[in-house]
């Protein structure tokens, strides 16, 4: 098992090993002692899958344990699916002191994260991803959300876990195409901050990876770097905004796409964009470019974009980290290192040109 320490305004732990998630009970004692009742949260697939092998676990342990299920999928992350999950805790009678356990991907972490967050002003929560998405990104860091209809994670709260809980021998029934979604979330950490990661990636492939070949230290790798991030600005108003490298053109290609676009497939494209931009600029060398496209290719992941550059433009200024006429974009400067960049919109314009 590795264990990883993020520090934020709480520090936690992330445990990461095959089968731990049978000793999610005694974990979360180690951690939580005053709990008594456990709110284990998952969605129809993930709770289907695993939901017993961790109720088994925290009953073992002590806990008497309620189930909130809800059907998977991102159009769920919504607040019909928030207000029966803060119902479901009301019912259950749990307490200040109780906690939630969020068994799922990003959508279930997010969910549950929120309605922790906001259950008598705040409740514990141990963050159990299943996805690689969830392992490397949205267990850690604290951001949790729901959709308004206006947009996705319009609604949301900065709410850290108590602890992280990373079993990827739950990986071994994902389809390949959402494992490889999250591989996109990997990738992107290396071409951040983490030049040695990329050696380690360009060593292996996602069929290894997911057969549990090596993922226990990528991962670890991956949440490392992600600490260190939220460490220095866990509000997300500075360099945490580097783990947005390729999420703005993707979040622009998602919603041009009306999401038949997975978001790991947008961020993959979003990456090759502006890692093309910043190459036709001179402020990154073409290898840091050949070596992503490699990279890209070997975890399953497109690289070329469907639409225009207009139709790009105009899906991207929709994005919410635009902050008044200038918009931040994430460059590559170098392999394995990347800065940010305020640019002003019709800059942005200009370049989203150059990048196609
Ligand atoms: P997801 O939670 O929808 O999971 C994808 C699909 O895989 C779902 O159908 C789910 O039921 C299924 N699944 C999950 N684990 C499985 C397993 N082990 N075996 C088989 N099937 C399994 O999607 P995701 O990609 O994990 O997360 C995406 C969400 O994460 C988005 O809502 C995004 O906004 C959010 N996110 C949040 C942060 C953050 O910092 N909070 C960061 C990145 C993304
Ligand atoms: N997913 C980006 C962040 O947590 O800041």
């Amino acid at each position: 098992m590795i264990t990883v320490t993020i520090e934020a305004s709480k520090t936690y732990d992330i445990l990461i090993g095959r089968g731990l998630l049978d000793a999610c009970g005694e974990k979360l004692g180690a951690v939580l002692p005053k709990v008594q009742k456990v709110m284990l949260v998952g969605d129809d697939t993930t709770m289907g899958l695993y939901g017993d092998r961790a109720q088994a676990s925290l009953t073992a342990a002590g806990y008497t344990v309620s189930r909130f299920v809800f059907p998977h999928g991102e159009e769920n992350k919504n607040l019909a699916t928030f207000a029966g999950l803060l119902e479901a805790m009301a019912s259950a009678g749990l307490t200040r002191t109780d906690c939630a356990v969020a068994l799922g991907g990003g959508v279930v972490g997010d969910l549950t994260g929120f309605a922790a967050a906001s259950f008598l002003r705040g409740i514990a929560v141990v963050q159990i991803p299943t996805t690689v998405l969830a392992a490397v990104d949205s267990s850690v860091g604290g951001k949790t959300a729901v959709a308004l209809t206006a947009g996705k994670n319009l609604a949301g709260a900065f709410h850290q876990p108590s602890l992280v809980l990373c079993d990827p021998d739950t990986f071994a029934t994902l389809p390949p195409e959402i494992f490889a979604d999250g591989c996109a979330e990997v990738i992107k950490y290396g071409f951040i901050s983490d030049r040695p990661l990329l050696t380690k990636l360009a060593a292996t492939d996602a069929e290894k990876l997911q057969a549990g070949d090596g993922i226990e230290e990528i991962l670890a790798d991956c949440v490392r770097d992600k600490g260190i991030f939220v460490k220095a600005d866990e509000r997300d108003t500075g360099v945490r905004q580097l783990l947005n490298l390729g999420h703005t053109l993707g979040h622009g290609i998602e919603a041009a796409s009306r999401f038949t676009i997975s978001h790991g497939s947008a961020v993959a494209i979003g990456m090759h964009l502006v890692t093309a931009g910043a190459v036709r600029r001179n402020l990154c060398p073409p290898e840091t470019l050949t070596l992503l496209d490699e990279l890209l290719t070997r975890y399953r992941l497109p690289k070329d974009c469907p639409y225009d550059a207009e139709t790009l433009y105009r899906a991207a200024l929709s994005d919410k980290k635009r902050a008044g006429s200038k918009i931040t974009l994430v460059l590559p400067t170098e392999t394995g290192r990347s800065d940010l960049f305020p640019t002003p919109m019709e800059d942005a314009k200009i370049f989203i040109e150059n990048c196609m």
